[in-house]
């Protein structure tokens, strides 16, 4: 009893903030306040969209410009040099269904260079263009396979230990699902998501974001793009690369994004059209979830853990989540008329599930315009019930915080019938 109340005494001295987060935060649907969405379809000066010509012309840029400046910062439009070098050619791989390739990228500016390593896998049996599925793993390209030849990369060894680079090799394994994927017919492409912006304290400098000119502007602009705003330009040049490859259907690109990068794959794909369709795994607050439920993890928390992943502008919505003049369906209508997908867990409330469908549901109106289907009803459908007929898709599975085989299923799914496979 005495070392259980020591602990909570040196908790309250230590780590304040993280008690009143916890106090905080709401898993009580009775409790999540009443809210107004901002409207998706009639623009700020009061007009009503009527049709995808005006969504596209007049909406659509007025929305982009709102989440730039106020959540995930402006990206720059330099052009950014980048070199590419083939490390690895590999036939037969993945018990002889694969191709693989390991491709370093350098990109520079002046004389900075900052090196990223992408891995593809090309099914061996193509012969053709396939379509791809591009997304960051978390623990380096090697913990995707348990293949010693896997090479990890700059970005993975400067946030991870010294003198241990090797122990995540394979343990990625069951949220790559690489065999199954490429027996499908889908290439993939992966980049451990350090390269591009390390996901630590004090390493900006090392990330792409420093080759951009004005890169530490003081004082810093409220709409400064950070980690999130990279990760999502960094996908873009992977989709630059397989466009140059002649193994790659470019066309039919899936980006999918787990977390937090579910919140920067649908950044991506609200910015860059190429990406044919967009898949947001339990991306929560910051990503497909409505912030102004402020169920689960709110706005002041996503943006207080790591907090250089939003514009600084965002942190005006701590614990102000009824003031937000924008909220995330429409981040989810920005792909629109292209497929997206929303994906949520039930054992995952800190992302608000309930929060992730609504978004979708709420996005369906940009879709209407094109004449198509977004979804439906606003009841979230059952437990391991996928919505796959419209052109938001939405699933809930039984389990955590993850990316599944099940998952994997349905987003193949998804693909392959608006890919007409
Ligand atoms: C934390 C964070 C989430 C994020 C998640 C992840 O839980 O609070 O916003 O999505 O990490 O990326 O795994």
């Amino acid at each position: 009893m005495k070392n259980i109340l020591l602990v909570l005494l040196l908790c309250i001295i230590f780590f304040p903030e993280g008690l009143a987060q916890s106090r905080e935060v709401n898993y009580d649907e009775s409790k999540v306040p009443q809210y107004t969405l901002p409207e998706l379809l009639i623009t700020t000066a009061g007009k009503r969209i009527e049709s995808k010509e005006d969504w596209e012309k007049v909406r659509r840029p007025e929305l982009l410009k709102i989440f730039s400046e106020q959540m995930y910062g402006t990206t720059p439009g330099d052009k950014i040099k980048v070199e590419y070098t083939v490390l690895e050619k590999k036939q037969g791989v993945l018990n002889g269904l694969a191709d693989r390739q390991q491709i370093e990228f350098t990109f520079s500016s002046g004389d900075k260079e900052i090196k990223a390593l992408l891995l593809v896998y090309i099914p061996a049996t193509a012969g053709g263009k396939v379509p791809f599925f591009i997304g960051y793993n978390f623990k380096g390209n090697h913990s995707v396979d348990t293949d010693p030849r896997i090479l990890y990369s700059e970005g993975f060894k400067l946030v991870k230990e010294p003198g241990h680079p090797d122990w995540e090799r394979g343990s990625q394994q069951t949220r790559w699902p690489l065999e199954y994927i490429i027996s499908k017919g889908y290439g993939v492409a992966t980049m451990n998501y350090h390269d591009i912006f390390p996901d630590k304290d004090g390493l900006k400098d090392h990330s792409i974001v420093s080759l951009f000119s004005g890169y530490d502007k003081s004082p810093q602009p409220s709409d400064e793009w950070q980690a999130i705003g990279a990760w999502a330009w960094g996908s873009g040049r992977i989709l630059d690369y397989l466009e140059k490859q002649s193994y790659a259907d470019a066309a039919k690109t899936v980006l999918m994004g787990h977390s937090r990068q579910g919140k920067a794959a649908l950044w991506a794909g609200a910015q860059d059209p190429r990406f044919a369709i967009v898949i947001s795994n339990n991306s929560g607050s910051g990503g497909a979830a409505l912030s102004k439920r402020v169920y689960g993890e709110t706005v002041k928390i996503v943006s207080s853990i790591k907090p250089f992943w939003f514009a600084p502008a965002f942190n005006q919505y701590h614990d102000n989540e009824a003031n937000l003049p924008f909220d995330q369906h429409q981040l989810i209508a920005l792909m629109a008329p292209r497929p997206v997908y929303v994906a949520s867990a039930v054992g995952d409330r800190w992302a608000d599930p309930k929060g992730e469908f609504l978004s979708a549901y709420h996005a369906s109106p940009a879709y209407e315009l094109y004449g198509l289907k977004g979804i439906a009803s606003d009841h979230m459908p059952e437990i391991e019930s996928p919505l796959h007929d419209g052109a938001i898709g939405y699933h809930i599975r039984k389990g955590v915080h993850d990316v599944t085989a099940y998952d994997w299923e349905q987003f193949i799914h998804f693909a392959d019938l608006h890919f007409k496979r």
